[in-house]
Parts: structure tokens; sequence; C-alpha cells
């Protein structure tokens, strides 16, 4: 019988104290102590390692590539944030707060999973991840379903079955029993984590781990997990928006920047090839403080409507300053510049900004769109609909060239967009008819927009 004692886990890192502290002594973060009931180490896992054969060094020459390949999931928008699919003997995360839809595409992804799959559900029965399925059209005879929580007997169906994809959902539902704490724990959740991670490279199959997260990405798991895996994938977006969104946070086997979208439908969840239309359906022509940017997320140029809405403030209060889709601190930089640079001084009124169709932008080639949205809800001029601007801003004023200006405006082009405002230093061919207008200064591009 394993003594248990209390210790006191980082969320961050994983250290452990033995009593509380402000600050963990491992990664140095605040308030990130919980307490937590262990076991004394379990006698088990050093059988388990001396079980396995040890590998033998091998040339960097003779790695077989092969084993390696991924394997598409036949969703498309996944395997573009995955670069190709699932590689035999890596471990996923998705991630994602609750409802946001992780068991609806991983319940797709087994549908359509070319070989024997095991969806192991923690959290629903059987009938119910069954009746999900039959609801989403899923019907694979390679596709194994069943309702464990326990780690050993998750593993001993893995032997049973043998599948070459393995979905647990989820990570923060299952135990070890070995482990004297309660699921969903910090080192429940290391432990199970660490054993699958074992069973994916040993067996060479895909284990995909789903995570919960909170709004504050807290709770016990994911931000400690992202070590443990190869992979880890955000799945977000606005619960009462149809959108969703995947990226990946971390990826062993290929870039970390490209965007997969995603529709919420009756029917599941729908690839989204072509976001710019969806972004721009409900946009309305002539209002003051509206402007459509050409972003990039990845490789894959979207346009998207950027929108301000400024108003005179009456109370002493500092005025409020509120951003949806954009860091709040950029927001906070681009108005100081229009401040001291353009003339557009907006300190005695409210502000708010929003990234129309729940998308997040981080790109700094919509710098010159916002910025125009804010001097066109100030001056309550409405900029030509046929307008799209890309430019990062610079604190001195100036509008810098950003990545890939070619492909942005072949989607504005695309689209239909018959003018574009872009940074003076860029050479670039226009494409079919979009009439380039080049500004050097945000004033400059204020005044050609309006
Ligand atoms: P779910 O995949 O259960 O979320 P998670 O596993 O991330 O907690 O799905 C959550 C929501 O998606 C649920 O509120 C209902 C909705 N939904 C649809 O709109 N269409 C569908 O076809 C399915 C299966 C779910
Ligand atoms: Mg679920």
């Amino acid at each position: 019988m394993a003594r248990l004692r209390t210790v006191y886990i980082c969320t961050e890192c994983g250290h452990e104290h033995p009593k509380w502290t402000g600050q963990c002594a491992g990664c140095g973060a605040w308030n990130s102590l919980v307490e937590d009931v262990v076991g004394d180490a379990p006698a088990a896992p050093a059988k388990r390692a001396a079980a396995r054969p040890a590998s033998a060094p091998v040339s960097l020459n003779n790695v077989d590539a092969s084993t390696t390949r991924a394997t598409p999931t036949g969703i498309s928008e996944l395997d573009r944030v995955l670069g190709g699919g699932l590689v035999p003997g890596s471990v996923t995360l998705l991630g994602g707060e609750p409802g946001i839809g992780k068991s609806t595409l991983l319940s797709q992804v087994v549908g359509r999973w070319p070989d024997r799959s095991l969806y192991v559900s923690a959290e629903e029965s059987t009938d119910q991840v069954r009746l999900r399925a039959s609801r989403l059209g899923v019907s694979n005879d390679n596709a194994l379903l069943v309702s464990l929580s326990v780690v050993d007997d998750i593993i001993a169906a893995i032997d049973a079955a043998s599948p070459t994809l393995v979905v647990i959902d989820s990570i923060q539902t299952i135990a070890d029993t070995s482990v004297g704490s309660a699921p969903g724990s910090v080192v429940q959740v290391r432990e199970c984590a660490h054993r699958l991670v074992q069973e994916a490279k040993a067996r060479s199959i895909a284990v995909v781990l789903v995570g919960h997260v909170t709004k504050d990405g807290s709770i016990a798991g994911p931000r400690l997990l992202e070590h443990v895996v190869d992979t880890v994938l955000s799945f977000e977006g606005d619960r009462v928006h149809a959108l969703r969104t995947v990226r990946a946070m971390k990826h062993r086997f290929g870039s970390t920047n490209e965007l997969g979208l995603f529709e919420m439908t009756a029917d599941g969840l729908r690839d989204v090839p072509d976001a710019s239309t969806l972004f721009l359906a409900d946009r309305q022509r002539g209002i003051p403080g509206s402007v459509v940017v050409p972003v990039l997320d990845g490789h894959r140029p979207l346009l998207v409507e950027v929108q301000a809405l400024t108003t005179k403030t009456t109370s002493g209060v500092p005025p409020r300053r509120s951003s949806q889709g954009l860091e709040s601190s950029r927001l906070a930089m681009l108005l100081a510049v229009l401040d001291r640079r353009a003339g557009c001084s907006l300190s005695a009124h409210e502000v708010f900004v929003s990234v129309v169709g729940g998308i997040r932008v981080s790109d700094p080639g919509a710098d010159l769109g916002m910025c125009i949205a804010l001097a066109s809800s100030l001056r309550d001029v409405a900029v030509d609909p046929t307008i799209t601007c890309i430019g990062e801003v610079g604190l001195g004023g100036e509008v810098r060239h950003v990545a890939q200006i070619e492909r942005r405006l072949g989607e504005a082009s695309r689209l239909g967009f018959a003018t574009a405002i872009i940074p003076a230093s860029a050479s670039v061919r226009a494409p079919q008819g979009v009439k380039l207008v080049k500004v050097a200064s945000i004033g400059e591009a204020i005044t050609r927009a309006m």
C-alpha cells in the first residue's frame, strides 16, 4: 500500500514542493502551486522501463524516414495545420474550452481514418459517442469505440485492438490507479500522459489527447503537457460564432504558423477553404470606421473587416479602450501614433475596435487598416469600400513593408477590390484590376483613403 503525502505542484512546470510558497522554485512563476496528494513512487514505472529494449544509436543517414511520414486525417483544414497529417508514434494534444467542438472534430477524424482507430471516451458513454458519430454521418467499421477511464484498461484495449490511431477524450478524466490522486490533478495528468507517450512511441501509433482549458488557460494539464507531447493544437472560437480556428502552438514535425478554419454546422465541423468570402458576407458598405485588410495567417491570405467606433466621453474618468481580435497593447500604440504623428487625437474618446468574424489578428500588416478605420470613425467619413490597405505602422508614423504583399494583393483582387494602399517601399506589381497607391506615412494614407 502506497503511503500518501501532500505536495504542492507548479501548474506551469510541474516542480514539486513539500510546502506551499508563493513562487515556484522550479520556474519562478507566481501563484502557480496547487495542492495534490501523491503516493510514494510506485515500483511499476521502473519495471516498465526495463521491459523495453533500449534503442541502439544509429547514424543520422540511416534513420528510416518512412516511419515518420504523416497519415492524412482526410480533414483538409486539420491536415493544413499538421503539415500533412498525423505522424505515427507522435502524441498530439488538442486543447480547447469545453463545448468548442473537440469531440466533434475527433469523431470526424476517426470516421475518415484509413486504418483501424480507437476512440477512448472517459467523459461520455459509448452510446453518447455513437449517437454523435451517427449524427455526423460517421460510418467506419474500422473505428472502434470504448468508454474507459483507467490507463491500464486503455492500454489493454490498445493491445486488443492494435489501432494506428488512438484518441483519448479527455486526458483530465483518465487515471492511473497506482497514483494516489484524483483524475485531473497535476500528478495524474502528467503520469497518464507519460504512459500514453511511451505507448505511442513503442507501438508507433498516433495518439491524440483531448485537453480542456478554461478561459485563463488554467486547469491542471494542457500547460504542463506541452513539454511531454510532440504537437499542441489549440482549438479556439467564440461559442456564439460558428467559426472555429485550429492552430499549432508547438509542432515537432512542421511549421506552427498555419491556421485551420472550420465552421460548426448542424452536421459537424465543416472546412472553410474560402474564409474571405465568409468574413465579408455581412459587411455593410459606406459606414465610417470600417476597412477591409488582407492579413496573413500562415501561408494563407485572408480578407477581414476591421471596425472602429469612437465616441466622445462625457464623464471625467479615463475613456474606455476595448479591442476584440486585436491585442490591446497594439491598439494603445496605434492610438499614440495617430495622436502624435497624424493629428488624430482620441484622448477624449472612448474607442472600440473589433475584427469581424471572431478571428484574432496578430499580423502587423493590419496596422494601417486599423489606423485608417480609427481616423474614419473620428472624422465620421466612410472609407471607399473598394479600398483595402496593407502596412505596418511604426512609432514614427511611417508605413512599413510587410511580408508577402503580392499574395495579399492577389486575394484582394480575387474579391474585387479596386485600390490598395501599400507602403511606399514595396516594389510589387499590381494584380489585375487593382490600382496601387503608395504611401510613406500614416498621415498621407489617411488623406488618400478619405
Ligand atoms: P463537442 O465536440 O462535444 O465539444 P467539446 O468536446 O470540445 O467539449 O461539441 C460542442 C458543441 O458543438 C455542442 O454544444 C453542440 C455543437 N455541435 C454542433 O453544433 N453540431 C454538431 O454536429 C455537433 C456534434 C455538435
Ligand atoms: Mg468533448
